[in-house]
């Protein structure tokens, strides 16, 4: 009896990225102090931060194209100081700002990229990319007439072309409306199924909860990894839900009071958080009864524990000073 082909070749490492220790200084500016991270394969990686918090620059790290300053790691099994251009070979890039030829048309953008793989049936590939990613039908529109989903699209399918058995995706969907991002993910998803690893960065949270790992940097420090509810579960919080018009005033009295670490607006409720939960509790239930208000204790969410993260490396960062 023969066996059936395994879909994914038996040496492949079981991270997609695994490294250690980055460190990346630009003048006098420590812009990746000491990452580590891992990225197993198959597994959809969200890497959330501030603008400027290194991001792109780890994520240049891990592709080979940028040289560390001291640490160490392997992407899809290659070292990254040493093996920098089998990893350039391997991996799908699609950098924060992607360019095409907005006169081209999309197989002609594609038919490029192909080329400059050097890729042997190139056709075929090209074929098979724009069925793969539902744009067979627009094969010949313009680029430049593309709608911003499209745009990504077309992205997507320029940095899968070869193959790749790790994405590395940079922001690939700022600006694009609801609708085209649910999509990407789904392409995401599916894609994940397949056995390929992606690690991507956003800012949008919805966005960050659809991934299976995290990571959350700020000033090029990581502060926090792994899943959404590890991460949540890492910053000790307890919240409470205040419901109720005009809330803004309160918001601002409650973050002097003791046991609050931070009030986050959502439409016409209020999160309040805090570590220390009696003394949170004994605050915001006074308040409430004060002012006559709802009061509930909620899960605290994604977004609550990024703003505290954020709010906590600002304040460090600004001691340091
Ligand atoms: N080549 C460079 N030379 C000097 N400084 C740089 C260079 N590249 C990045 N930086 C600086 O390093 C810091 C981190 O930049 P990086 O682009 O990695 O951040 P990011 O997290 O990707 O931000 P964003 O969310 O805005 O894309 C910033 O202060 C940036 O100005
Ligand atoms: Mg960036």
């Amino acid at each position: 009896m023969s066996l059936p082909p395994t879909a994914e070749a038996p040496s492949e490492p079981e991270f997609a990225i695994d490294v250690r220790g980055l460190h990346k200084r630009f003048g006098d500016k420590h812009v990746v102090n000491d990452v580590s991270l891992q990225v197993r394969r198959g597994e959809i990686f969200g890497f959330l931060g501030p603008n400027g918090s290194g991001k792109t620059t780890s994520i240049r790290m891990m592709c080979g194209l940028l040289t560390p300053d001291a640490g160490s790691g392997a992407c899809l099994g290659f070292d990254i100081v040493k093996e920098a251009n089998q990893i350039k070979r391997n991996v799908g890039y699609m950098t924060q700002k992607f360019s095409y030829w907005d006169d081209l048309t999309i197989r002609e953008n594609l038919d490029f990229v192909a080329r400059v793989y050097g890729m042997p049936n190139r056709k075929a590939a090209v074929d098979q990319a724009l069925e793969n990613l539902g744009l067979a039908s627009r094969a010949k529109q313009l680029t430049g007439s593309l709608s911003g989903g499209w745009k990504q699209r077309l992205a997507l399918a320029a940095c899968m072309l070869h193959a790749p058995r790790l994405l590395l995706l940079d922001e690939p969907t700022a600006g694009v409306d609801p609708t085209a991002r649910r999509d990407f993910w789904e392409q995401l998803h599916a894609l994940a199924a397949q056995g390929i690893s992606v690690l991507v960065s956003t800012h949008y949270m919805d966005e960050a909860e659809r991934c299976h790992k995290l990571a959350y940097i700020a000033y090029g420090k990581l502060l926090a990894q792994g899943t959404a509810a590890e991460v949540i579960a890492q910053q000790g919080l307890t919240t409470w839900a205040i419901h109720g018009d005009n809330l803004f005033a309160l918001s601002q009295q409650l973050r002097a009071m003791p046991g609050v670490d931070q009030t986050v607006a959502f439409g016409n409720a209020m999160h309040v958080s805090g570590t220390d939960a009696a003394q949170l509790e004994s605050t915001v239930q006074a308040a409430a009864t004060r002012h006559g208000l709802k009061l509930e204790p909620v899960e605290t969410s994604l977004e609550d524990a990024f703003i505290y993260m954020m709010k906590r490396s600002q304040d460090n960062f600004a001691e340091q000073l």
